[in-house]
Order: C-alpha cells, then structure tokens, then sequence
C-alpha cells in the first residue's frame, strides 16, 4: 500500500483533524532559536501571508514576542481573523512534578496573553518514566479545565510510545512532535503513531537548510519547477505530517508555503525516502530512558 497520501488543493486554510477532533493547521510557523523582534516580524509576516499556526517553546523564550504579534494581529485585521482561528502550540521545557506542569501551562498562557493553548506538547521524553506519568496528568487536567485543547508530545520514541499505550491514558496525545524529513524518514516510530492515530508533526522538515544542495533534492526541484524547500515540505505534507517550516525572511516564509501547484509522484517520493541517513540536525532523545 502507497504510503502516499494526496493534498489536492492545499492551501494555508487546510486543516487536519486530529484524533481528539480539533481541526489544526496543515503547516505551521516553526520559531525556534528566533526571539523578540525577529519573531515578532516573522510571526506578522506569516500572519499576512496566510498562516494560522505557530510553533514555539518555553525553551525558545519567545511565547510572549509571538503571542503579542498574534494579539495584534487579531486585534487590527481586516479579514475577521479572530483568537479561533489561531493554532498556537508551546511546550514544556523540563519534566519534573505535576505541580510544576500546572504552573509551567498557567505560566506560558500568560506569557503569551492568548488566553489558552491550542496544543500543549512535553518537549522531550528526558525525566524517566515517573516524570512522564505526572506531567501527562497535569496536562490532561489542564485539558479538562480548558486552558488546553489538544496535549502532545514531542522527540518521544517507539519505547515511550508504548509506555504511554500501555498506561492506558486518560487522553492519548494528538501528536508526537518529531524531526522527520527526507534524510531522516523514522518509518517505523511513524508507523507506530499513524495505527494509534497519533498525529506527526515533521520538525526540521528542511532538514534546517543543511541538505539544499543535495543532488537528488536539487534535480527533483528542477523537474516539479519548486525551490528544495517548497519540494521537501510537500514531501511532508504528503506523507501526512504536519510540517513546521521556519524562516525569519519574510520572502521565504511566503514561498514556503506555495505548494499546492505540484504533486510528487509516488515513485519520486520513495526515491527521496531512501535519502534516509538518519540525520540529526539538533537533539534525538528518541532513545532516552
Ligand atoms: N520539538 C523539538 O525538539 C524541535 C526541535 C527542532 C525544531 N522544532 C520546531 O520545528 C521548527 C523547524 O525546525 P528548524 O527550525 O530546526 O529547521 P527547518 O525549518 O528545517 O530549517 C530552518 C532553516 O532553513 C532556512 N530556510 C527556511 N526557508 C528556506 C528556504 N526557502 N530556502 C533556504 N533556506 C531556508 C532557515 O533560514 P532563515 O530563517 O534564514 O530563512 C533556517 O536556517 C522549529 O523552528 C521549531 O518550531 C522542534
């Protein structure tokens, strides 16, 4: 069976249901190692250019620079963009205590002045499997009490899936955040959340520009008439992720998002699948205990 799945007529409006039914953004703003203004000018930009979706962290310090873009956004908008059709997802930095959770989410939603959170992820399965269990419940509590939508996680593994699986959990995560690209494919981590209709979200989908010049990305390019990056991100997009694209230049945010002009044959997507070398371009705690 193709692994394959066609976006016909994408679009910055289409969305995704996830398994918790909440309709997320195909694509989304990616804003790590950006802070104050450049976050705040690349969150506008993509504002104006269609987005709807924006990845940040309490780690990457910049909740409050995106969120204050987003609110006046909102606030000056012509268009009847209103708080609803923003998806802004933030994650937790360390996995400590359930108090600490609680107070980390109250923390971040009022740094980012948005009033709740559309998914809130644990950045990384670091902490043991103790810590994994009482942050899952801070965060499902926090679903309940709504200042959550949608909880996820993010960089956790085949082991912390099924760890998670077999707690039996109140709520399952939607997503599990992960860095998926053409030089990185992780087929069966991907597998194993697509058959618990866990959704992945492709971090570093441009492989953070460090494969740009490689040939087969470079003659794939050519031939479908897109720039490297418009071609891995539909990639993405085809197999079904949700791409984080990230870029501070106001041109490329643009670009990045046009395309829904071309469709990767299948046979092209598994020639960019097998560019697999397990590329890591920041951190894998995939494995950690
Ligand atoms: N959960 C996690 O642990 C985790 C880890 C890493 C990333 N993430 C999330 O995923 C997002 C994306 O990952 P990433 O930022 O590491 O890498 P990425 O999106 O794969 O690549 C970003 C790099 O590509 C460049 N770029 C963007 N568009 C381009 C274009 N059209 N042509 C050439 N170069 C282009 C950017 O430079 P310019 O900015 O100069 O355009 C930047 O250097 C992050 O921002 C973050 O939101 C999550």
């Amino acid at each position: 069976m193709s692994l394959v799945q066609p976006v016909k007529n994408f679009s910055l409006a289409s969305k995704k249901k996830l398994r918790d039914k909440h309709l997320m953004p195909r694509i989304h703003l990616g804003l790590y190692q950006t802070s104050g203004r450049e976050t705040s000018e690349a969150v506008t930009a993509a504002l104006e250019a269609g987005y709807r979706g924006f990845d940040s962290a309490e780690w990457y310090g910049n909740e409050e620079a995106a969120g204050r873009a987003i609110g006046r956004f909102i606030e000056n908008n012509t268009q009847g963009v209103k708080r609803e059709h923003i998806w802004f997802t933030t994650k937790l930095k360390t996995n400590s205590t359930y108090d600490e959770t609680k107070e980390a989410i109250e923390d971040s939603i009022e740094r980012s002045g948005l009033g709740y959170l559309d998914l809130y992820l644990l950045h990384s399965p670091y902490g043991g499997p103790e810590a994994r269990a009482e942050c899952w419940k801070a965060v499902e509590d926090a679903i309940e009490e709504r200042l959550i939508r949608s909880g996820g996680v993010s960089n956790f593994g085949l082991k912390h899936m099924k760890e998670f699986i077999q707690s039996n959990p109140r709520y399952m995560p939607s997503v599990n955040q992960i860095e998926v690209h053409p030089f990185n494919t992780r087929p069966e981590l991907v597998e194993y959340c697509k058959s618990y209709g866990v959704t992945i979200e492709a971090y570093a989908p441009l492989a953070k520009g460090m494969r740009m010049k490689d040939p087969t990305i470079l003659s794939l390019s050519k031939h479908y008439g897109c720039t490297p990056a418009q071609l891995m991100i539909r990639w993405s997009l085809q197999h079904g992720y949700m791409p984080l694209p990230k870029s501070t230049k106001k041109e490329r945010i643009i670009s990045n998002a046009q395309i829904g002009s071309f469709e990767i044959t299948d046979a092209d997507m598994e020639t960019m699948d097998n560019l697999d070398e397990y590329l890591i371009t920041d951190w894998d705690p995939t494995d950690c205990e």
